[in-house]
């Protein structure tokens, strides 16, 4: 079975990695990138998604969309994690491809509306463009199969505060809407995206198996692999957002766990994702807050070897 899905992304090496690996997949058909700032502004962010289009030979649309948190002041932006151009520093030459006119939030109700009930949003970055959307249609639960997010820290401690997670905290009212709406939503957070570490044979492989993706993924990962081996004996990084689209295609590798969920808007815990698995709790606002499925566990090993598999795929 093909999977329709609309891939929102701020590029970003593990998004690149996550959008090779979508490209690759024979059970997936991406029917446009829809980029947000998040890892790099969102100019940057929407000419490295053409210019990973160029690479992968892909004609597919590639909107802009929002630039800013729902809430507050620009946002700062992960350059020490993914290099001053959003791919490990590696002077790769931009494309001059043209971006499609309509916003990101514009194309993903345009596409619902061409292909109801057939499309899963996969965000892998804040959540902004997502929001919007339901802003622009607020039938849009009802027109979308799903959504599947790489965000989040349910019981694990969060990589940007002690409680958030990056992708959450960078625009947590933007989340709290896309969490609090009523479809089904899948979150791939650091429970089980921060389990997974890469080491470069990985990257290795990689490449030898796909020389223009996987190569330039290992290039590109240089920088990103510095970054997450600060502080530790190895040399790893962590591949989080080609989670959720792994599970699209093979979800006996995941464990989810259905809880009702929130995030959190105010300063202190802002971008925090609470959940309280079903049955934990009898809180009337607990059980209030909207029922979501959260990865709890992934099988390693095979993940890795999707990945691979994938990459290697003519
Ligand atoms: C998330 O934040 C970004 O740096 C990555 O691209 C990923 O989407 C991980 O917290
Ligand atoms: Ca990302």
């Amino acid at each position: 079975m093909t999977h329709k899905i609309i891939l929102d992304t701020d590029p970003g090496i593990d998004d690149a990695m996550a959008i090779f690996f979508a490209f690759q997949s024979p059970d997936i058909d991406v029917l446009g990138l829809t980029t947000v700032y998040g890892n790099v502004p969102v100019t940057m962010s929407a000419k490295n998604a053409l210019t990973l289009c160029e690479l992968a030979d892909k004609d597919i649309p590639v909107t802009k969309g929002v630039g800013m948190p729902w809430v507050g002041p620009e946002s700062g932006y992960a350059h020490f994690v993914h290099g001053d151009d959003g791919f490990g520093n590696i002077d790769f030459p931009a494309s001059d491809r043209q971006l499609d006119p309509r916003s990101s939030a514009q194309f993903i109700v345009d596409m619902a509306r061409q292909h109801p009930g057939e499309i899963t949003l996969v965000a892998i970055g804040p959540l902004g463009n997502l929001a919007l959307a339901l802003r622009l249609e607020p039938e849009l639960p009802k027109l979308v199969k799903g959504v599947s997010i790489m965000g989040g820290a349910a019981f694990v401690p969060g990589n940007v505060t002690p409680v958030a997670e990056a992708n959450i905290w960078n625009d947590a009212h933007a989340a709290e809407i896309v969490f609090a709406a009523d479809w089904e939503l899948n979150m791939f957070g650091l429970d089980v995206t921060n389990a997974v570490p890469f080491t470069p044979d990985f990257l290795d492989e990689l490449e030898s198996k796909n020389a223009k993706l996987g190569g330039f993924v290992k290039q590109s990962s240089q920088f990103y692999v510095d970054f997450y081996s600060q502080n530790r004996e190895d040399r790893v990084c962590f591949f989080h957002d080609a989670m959720p689209l792994a599970h699209l295609t093979h979800p006996e590798l995941f464990t989810l766990t259905r809880g009702h969920a929130r995030v959190s808007t105010d300063p202190l815990n802002k971008g925090q994702t609470s959940v309280a698995p079903i049955g934990s709790t009898m809180s009337p606002l607990w059980l209030e807050a909207t029922e979501i499925n959260v990865a709890t566990d992934v099988d390693h090993d095979k993940l890795r070897q999707l990945y691979v598999d994938t990459y290697a795929l003519a």
